[in-house]
């Protein structure tokens, strides 16, 4: 397994273009089970998670053709409405096919996806929507089996925001019998970039956005081109690293309105932040002031940034306090940093971080993505040498992390497994 080496000290300086979004880009190639034909994705990130969830749509029985960024899959004869358990493993968001396959074929089995490294994430509120809208659920050796002949439109009321239900039932709705309201539905732009192109697919889907999405059954659906929007986590960590040692980035093929939560925070850390159009200008302060975070569903804090703020909290000078309120394990970055040297007491669901702290570079690694992300952070401010392991968890969501990295100023490289 590949590692990745950085050494401390050097400050990011110069222009990064952002990718298409991870977790737009999933629910996207999975929408294109539901409208037959050839469906062309621009602006897809080369990443391990959509080749994985690429592999699926060709198990299912559809043609898949990469020219990245742009991803061709043609949906016009599927033959297999499966997910097998050696995909679902490795990639939870591979339930997302449960919806449209059941919307399109009636039937589908997908394997229940089992542990996962940030918290328990059950799929019971995608199973009770599915049930609601008339589906039979069935678990058998490991397996959830959905039947239905034809889903019918039901209110779904969400008790806890979900992003992957709310974009199952989605799915699953604009294909079935009547009209669904969707209740607390989650509001990410990722849920809005969703709509957009079952809309063009000729969807009748409204709300999305709000916490109300209501959406009217058609018959048929048509393929579609479609750009996936840009991706704010890693634009988020980007801006991380250039608050960081006094960087100044300019982050370009973003879309600042799907940030404004990070703006707002960063901006009270004492980060200088210009936005444009497409673009966002992040200068990092002399002095960075320690804050208090708690993550929260869009338009709140994202879980997902709560990693690489770990590292802004470290490089403050001061005590910072963040609380993870969305997964009830997301805090395995904080070993790692703490045999860095940072002092970080957590306490149930609050971290306490104390800054500035003097991080010193050694080995570590991360059981997922954004802990992964906050390493190479740390890495960054650490003095000497520090080596991230577990690469694999980086490639499914950061295309190019080292390159982009490099072209900014750091001292990084990737080190073939081959070669140690
Ligand atoms: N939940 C349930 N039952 C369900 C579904 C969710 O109890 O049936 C709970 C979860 O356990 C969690 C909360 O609801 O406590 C929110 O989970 P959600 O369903 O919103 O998460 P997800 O759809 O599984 C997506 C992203 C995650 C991101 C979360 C929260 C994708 C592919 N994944 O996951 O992204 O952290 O929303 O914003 O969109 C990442 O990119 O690193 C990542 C983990």
């Amino acid at each position: 397994m590949d590692k990745i080496v950085i050494e401390g000290g050097s400050s990011l300086r110069g222009k990064v273009l952002i990718s298409g979004a991870k977790n737009a880009a999933l629910p996207l190639i999975c929408a294109t089970i539901l409208a037959p034909g050839k469906n062309i994705l621009t602006n897809v990130p080369r990443l391990g998670d959509v080749r994985t969830v690429l592999k699926l749509l060709a198990i299912i029985g559809a043609e898949v053709d990469l020219e990245w960024p742009r991803v061709v899959v043609d949906t016009s004869e599927l033959d297999n409405p499966v997910a097998p358990y050696e995909l679902v493993k490795t990639m939870r968001a591979a339930i997302l096919v449960l919806g449209p396959l059941v919307a399109r074929y009636g039937h589908a089995k997908v394997s229940l996806p089992g542990g996962c490294a940030i918290g328990a994430r059950p799929i019971n509120l995608h199973l009770k929507a599915l049930e609601a809208m008339g589906a039979t659920i069935e678990i058998k050796r490991g397996y959830v089996e959905v039947t239905c002949d034809r889903l019918r439109g039901a209110r779904i009321d969400f008790p806890v925001a979900t992003v992957g239900g709310t974009e199952n039932v989605m799915m699953a709705a604009s294909l079935a019998l009547g009209v669904t309201h969707i209740h607390n539905a989650a509001r990410e732009p990722e849920i809005e970039d969703l709509a957009n192109m079952l809309n063009a697919m000729g969807a009748k889907v409204e709300g999305a956005g709000t916490s109300t999405i209501v959406i009217t059954g058609v018959d048929s659906l048509h393929a579609v081109e479609h750009r996936v929007i840009p991706d704010r986590i890693e634009a988020g960590t980007f801006m991380i690293g250039a608050a960081l040692n006094q960087g100044e980035v300019e982050l370009q093929g973003v879309n600042p309105s799907h940030l404004t939560s990070v703006i707002d925070h960063l901006r009270r850390a004492g980060v200088t932040i210009e936005t444009r159009t497409d673009s966002i200008l992040v200068r990092g302060p002399s002095k960075i002031t320690p804050f208090e975070i708690v993550t929260e569903p869009h338009p709140g804090f994202p879980t997902d940034m709560q990693a690489q703020f770990m590292v802004l909290a470290l490089a403050a000078h001061g005590k910072s306090i963040i609380t993870e309120s969305i997964f009830e394990n997301r805090f395995m970055h904080v070993p790692e940093l703490v045999r860095m040297g940072a002092q970080i007491d957590v306490q149930s669901r609050a971290a306490h971080l104390l800054g500035p702290a003097f991080l010193e570079g050694t080995t570590v690694m991360a059981t997922d993505l954004r802990a992964s992300a906050s390493l190479i952070l740390a890495g960054l401010i650490a003095e000497g040498t520090t080596q991230v392991l577990r690469v694999y968890h980086l490639d499914r969501g950061y295309e190019n992390i080292v390159d982009k990295l490099q072209g900014l100023g750091a001292r990084i490289s990737r080190v073939p497994s081959e070669l140690f």
